[in-house]
């Protein structure tokens, strides 16, 4: 099967022009101005912009978290991710006590195989660390092609690890080629403060917000960040939130020392006054918080001055009957919200046409630095003879509004309900064929495929 997009404006994280792209089987296969081919399909994309099928660095499919799961699986959402133009995710395999690695591995792969639409990958995450997990990650970064892990300094009494944890785990994985990531909030200072507010009473979401203060999440950045000077690991801070955070990313670039930062559309475009809606805030509970104007003007500044490398959604929706485990107690709410669909329209309609950033770091920060980092370049990541052909033909004046009615998560609520956003995917191919066109889904469950990635 062979498709010809004729006359596209081609964005890539380098490069903005008009030109045809030919592709055969699953790549690319040619590019430039009126190439002579016979094609078995025409797509006419005049008009249109078209640009490198993103990839979410953060998501979060059917994951056991806080006495429930995820309300999105593999189905639900990669099929989401693809109406809104992402063609990969990156999930979270997650490693409970007492299990090894590979069987996070293997039990993560065996929920999205046959299920997922879109194309994926895992991080995985590290609970615990011993001389057995320690053993495995030689074969899990150069055999099975996982070169990313995430630590969390939070979430105590179950997700957290220690300091002593987290420097083996750099110096192994610092061996190996791959590298660490972390959700970097103080789990005890978060503790301490959760404590004290159930003591008093406080109960309610906005006291979620009030135990993760900017301080929780600054402290622990600059820690993450001495721990990895002192390793020498390649290092990236997960669903960075505010100011305190990326100027200890600006300060270690005095040193020589570089950190990867990713944010969240969630962290660029809401404001913490959500929390205070009553139980309604319970929408937006998640960790860290939605913070404030200076952290976001912060964040949309580190992103033009490439201290933030990407920007993944953090998708982990629930569904409101589950959020109302926490409605007279903020520490029940399980802490997450939706978005897996949006992040392309969202960055465009406020990023780009709002002059925040431009097309070609609109590129950079939803697909091109995610493959480089985790691995998947050129393959993915990019428009160029021999890439995968993961292509979105957008339509840059296309308005519609965001809501739970429309959304295709299975979440009933969305986290940007009423949002006017400007530019929609119109047509999505994934490896050469069309996956979405015109709200319509085109492939089956099953079509997306697992992917190996490289050290870097
Ligand atoms: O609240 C969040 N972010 N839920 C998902 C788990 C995590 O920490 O990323
Ligand atoms: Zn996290
Ligand atoms: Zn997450």
């Amino acid at each position: 099967m062979s498709t010809l997009i004729k006359n596209g404006r081609i964005i890539t994280a380098a490069d903005d022009y008009v030109a045809d792209i030919f592709i055969e089987g699953e790549a690319v296969t040619a590019i430039g101005k009126h190439l002579q081919v016979n094609p078995d399909k025409v797509i006419d994309a005049s008009g249109m912009l078209v640009f490198p099928g993103g990839i979410d660095p953060h998501v979060h499919l059917d994951m056991p978290f806080m006495g429930t799961f995820s309300s999105d699986d593999h189905e639900t959402g990669t099929r989401a991710a693809l109406f809104g133009g992402t063609t990969m995710v990156i999930d979270y395999a997650i490693q409970p006590h007492g299990k090894s690695l590979h069987w996070a591995l293997e039990t993560w792969k065996e929920k999205a195989a046959g299920k997922a639409f879109g194309d994926y990958s895992f991080h995985i995450c590290i609970t615990e660390f011993n001389e057995s997990i320690k053993a495995e990650l030689e074969e899990i970064i150069k055999t099975e092609g996982i070169t990313s892990f995430k630590t969390f300094m939070a979430y105590k009494g179950a997700l957290m690890i220690d300091d002593r944890q987290m420097i083996g785990i750099m110096n192994e994985v610092k061996k190996h080629g791959g590298i660490v990531a972390v959700h970097a909030t103080s789990g005890d200072m978060i503790d301490y403060l959760t404590e004290k507010h159930k003591a008093e009473g406080k109960l309610s979401p906005l006291y979620h917000y009030l135990s993760q203060p900017e301080i929780t999440e600054t402290e622990a950045s600059g820690r993450f960040i001495d721990l990895a000077y002192l390793s020498g690991v390649n290092s990236y801070i997960v669903h960075m939130t505010c100011e305190g955070a990326l100027n200890k990313v600006r300060e270690a670039t005095s040193r020589n020392q570089r950190v990867l930062a990713e944010t969240c559309p969630q962290y660029l475009l809401l404001d913490a006054s959500l929390y205070e809606m009553d139980f309604e805030g319970a929408k937006w509970v998640m960790s860290p918080p939605i913070r404030e104007e200076k952290d976001r003007e912060t964040l949309w500044a580190g992103i033009k001055q490439g201290l933030v490398q990407t920007v993944g959604t953090d998708h982990c929706p629930f569904m409101w009957h589950e959020k109302l485990r926490g409605e007279h107690d903020f520490t029940k709410i399980p802490n997450g919200a939706p978005g897996i669909e949006h992040r392309l329209e969202l960055l465009f309609s406020e990023g780009v046409l709002k002059n925040r950033i431009s097309l070609n770091k609109f590129v950079e920060i939803t697909a091109t630095n995610v493959a480089k980092i985790f691995g998947l370049f050129p393959e993915k990541g990019t428009i160029a003879v021999g890439s995968d052909a993961d292509i979105v033909i957008f339509d840059p004046s296309k308005k519609h509004t965001i809501s739970a009615k429309t959304h295709h998560h299975r979440c009933d609520y969305s986290a940007y309900e009423g949002w006017e956003v400007t530019g929609k995917a119109k047509t999505v191919l994934l490896r050469g064929k069309i996956a979405i066109d015109d709200d319509k889904v085109q492939i089956g469950k099953g079509y997306g495929k697992f992917f190996k990635r490289k050290t870097i």
